[in-house]
């Protein structure tokens, strides 16, 4: 495998060379608005089955397409419903995956060995560029740039500090406008499903389509792996309170000597004794969901790289446009890898 490159900026120069890369069967680590992405191009088998080597994902988990225009819809879906293309045209580019049935020039390696495909147009200026100059019908399957069940990368470094040398080449676009995955959404059977809450909202989908739309609950029939129990962890145990509960349950670890952080968004008068315990840490976020979920994964990686032995993290509130922040904090939240 050749020698890594890191840049502080995608240049030109530098996203021609990933291109070249892709389309020799190199694996490429490029900046999405969302989270980065672990690309390769669709039609080299071996950069596919590279991909999931990396990051340690089960063959059958189906990776998102890439492309960048949306008039070749078409040559990656079939069967595609007028509700898929009126939310296509409006969200396009940007952090929306529609689940459509796979036309023939998607390879089965690439979703799991399911017919159906899930498609996206990102709207990051250096992944556009990068599908663009790979050509036309050419496309990027990508999963989010991490070890499977981990946290997803919203910086260039995230993803040096968790691959290294294992990817050929990382794009640097700076930290991810978005900061959580995109919204995943089924358009089969004519019904339309959010699988994963993300970065389009459930209600802007409502409004766009002008109808109520279903959230698939956690017993899911379709295998997307952003739907197993635990999935976005942390390595540090991590644990969701009610704003109410907080303090107490700050009071009884600090009791117990165990090193806290506590991740807070709403206004608390923070009792002084706790304030100045050694063993809790108190961090404060953003009171709206959009920044929030902005600063949410870097500040768990922080977290997680200092030697808390626990995360108490206050629960965000029962509004649906938190609903994606709590489900990444409540998957993050189950310790099956642990
Ligand atoms: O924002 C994002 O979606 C990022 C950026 C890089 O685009 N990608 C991402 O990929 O989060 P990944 O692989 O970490 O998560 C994609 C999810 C997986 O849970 C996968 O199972 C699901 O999409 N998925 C992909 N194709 C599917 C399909 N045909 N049916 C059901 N789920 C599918
Ligand atoms: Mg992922």
């Amino acid at each position: 495998m050749s020698k890594s490159h890191y840049s502080d900026l995608g240049t030109p120069n530098k996203i021609t060379r990933a291109a070249e890369n892709l389309r020799k069967g190199g694996v490429v680590a490029f900046p999405t608005e969302t989270v980065y992405g672990l690309g390769a191009d669709i039609s080299q088998p071996e950069a596919i089955k590279k991909i999931f080597e990396i990051k340690g994902r089960p063959y059958n988990h189906p990776l998102i397409v890439h492309f960048a225009k949306l008039a070749e819809l078409d040559f990656w879906a079939r069967n595609i419903p007028q509700k898929a293309l009126i939310l296509a045209e409006h969200f396009w580019p940007g952090p929306l995956t529609l689940i459509l049935p796979k036309s023939k020039h998607v390879p089965l390696n690439a979703t799991g060995g399911q017919n159906t495909v899930g498609l996206r147009i990102p709207r990051h200026p250096i992944a556009l560029q990068l599908l663009t100059e790979l050509g036309s019908h050419k496309a990027i399957a990508a999963p989010s740039a991490n070890r499977f069940g981990f946290i997803s990368p919203t910086t260039a470094d995230h993803v040096k500090e968790t691959f290294g040398d294992s990817i050929d080449i990382i794009l640097d676009g700076g930290h991810c406008e978005v900061g959580l995955e995109s919204t995943i959404v089924s358009c089969l059977d004519n019904e339309i499903t959010v699988l994963r809450p993300g970065g389009i909202s459930v209600s802007q989908l409502e409004s766009v389509l002008k109808q109520r739309v279903t959230i698939q609950p956690h017993n899911r029939v379709i295998r997307t792996s952003g739907s197993l129990a635990s999935h976005y962890a942390t390595i540090t145990p991590l644990e969701i309170c009610h704003s109410k509960s907080l303090f107490a349950r700050a009071c009884d670890l600090q009791q117990r000597k165990i090193r806290t952080a506590i991740v807070i968004w709403g206004k608390h008068e923070i009792d002084i004794q706790q304030k100045t315990s050694k063993l809790l840490h108190y961090i404060f976020m953003p009171d709206n969901p959009i920044e929030f979920a902005q600063n949410l994964y870097t500040t768990l990686r922080d977290l997680d790289d200092k030697n808390f032995q626990q995360i108490l993290v206050e629960a965000p509130p029962d509004n649906p446009e938190w609903l994606a922040i709590t489900d990444r904090l409540t998957r993050a939240s189950h310790t099956f890898h642990k």
